[in-house]
C-alpha cells in the first residue's frame, strides 16, 4: 500500500492520458457533476444517505460550531450536517468547479445562507490558519487526493486542539463471500449502468480501481496518528462496503 513514493491510491487514474491526479480528477468530476447525485444513490441502492447521517452524528455530542467539509462535492454532506448538527457555519471546498456549481444550487435556499458556503480549494493547500475549525469532515474525497498525507495533515492543522475530523470512505469487504459479490457488482454492473447513463464511462472504471488502492483500517488509522490526530476510531458500514473513521486533534 505504502511506499517511500506514497501510496499505491495515488498512482490510480481516471484516464490514461498524461496530467497529474488532480487535473484528472477535475476533469472527471466536472463532466459527470450533472448526473452525480443519481448516480450515488444508484450505485449504494441509497444506503449512502444512511452511511453520511451516521457519520455526522459522530459530532453530535462535540456540538462543533464550525466545519471544514472538504471535497464537499455537490454539497450533500455540508447540508446534512448543518441539518443535524445546527452549527454557525460550514464552508465547503472542492476542486472541481463543476461539482460545486450543482452544490451552490442547493445551498442558495433560503435557511442556508450565510450558514453554508461553497468555494473552490485544494485539499493539500488549504486557505485556512491553523486552528479555525472545530471539526472537519470529508466524504468519499479522501481516495481522490493526489497526495493523501498532506490532505490529512492540512486537515489537522486547520483544526482547533479537540477538534475531529471524520473521514467516509468506500472500502472492499474482506470476507468471502461479500467481497467476490462486491467484486462482481463493482466491476461488471456499475460499469454497464455507466456506459448507459453517465457521461463518463472512465470515472465508473476509476471508481473500483481506486477503492481497491485505498489504504483501509490500520493502516489509515497509523496514517492519521502520523498526520497529528491523538486518537482514531474506525468502524465498517455495511458489510465492509464503507469505512468510517473518526480522529481527534
Ligand atoms: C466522490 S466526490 C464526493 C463529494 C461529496 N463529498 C459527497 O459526499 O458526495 C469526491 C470529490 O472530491 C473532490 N476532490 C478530489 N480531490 C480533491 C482535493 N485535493 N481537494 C478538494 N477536493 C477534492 C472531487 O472534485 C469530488 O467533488
Amino acid at each position: 500500500m505504502e511506499n517511500q513514493e506514497g501510496f499505491k491510491v495515488e498512482k490510480v487514474l481516471p484516464y490514461e492520458q498524461q496530467g497529474g491526479k488532480k487535473e484528472q480528477i477535475v476533469r472527471m468530476f466536472d463532466a459527470i457533476s450533472d448526473n452525480y447525485d443519481p448516480m450515488n444513490r444508484f450505485m449504494t441502492f441509497g444506503i449512502d444517505t444512511i452511511w453520511r447521517k451516521n457519520a455526522i452524528l459522530s459530532l453530535k455530542n462535540f456540538a462543533p460550531k464550525t466545519i471544514l467539509d472538504v471535497a464537499t462535492g455537490t454539497g450533500d454532506f455540508a447540508i446534512n450536517a448543518f441539518r443535524l448538527l445546527q452549527p454557525d457555519k460550514i464552508v465547503g471546498i472542492d476542486i472541481s468547479e463543476g461539482m460545486l456549481k450543482v452544490g451552490e444550487v442547493k445551498v442558495a435556499a433560503p435557511e442556508f445562507q450565510s450558514k453554508i458556503e461553497l468555494k473552490v480549494g485544494d485539499s493539500t493547500n488549504l486557505e485556512f490558519k491553523n486552528e479555525s475549525f472545530d471539526a472537519a469532515t470529508v466524504a468519499f474525497g479522501v481516495r481522490n487526493f493526489e497526495d493523501l498525507e498532506k490532505g490529512i495533515s492540512e486537515m489537522c492543522r486547520v483544526l482547533k486542539p479537540g477538534g475531529h475530523l471524520v473521514i467516509l470512505e468506500m472500502s472492499e469487504p474482506e470476507q468471502f463471500p461479500i467481497r467476490e459479490l462486491y467484486r462482481l457488482y463493482s466491476k461488471t454492473v456499475i460499469p454497464t449502468f455507466a456506459r448507459l447513463f453517465s457521461k463518463d464511462r472512465k470515472a465508473y472504471t476509476y471508481l473500483p480501481k481506486s477503492i481497491e488502492a485505498f489504504p483501509q483500517g490500520k493502516v489509515m488509522t497509523e496514517l492519521l496518528k502520523k498526520c497529528g490526530f491523538s486518537s482514531v476510531v474506525y468502524k465498517k458500514y455495511t458489510l465492509g462496503v464503507c469505512a468510517f473513521y473518526l480522529a481527534e486533534k
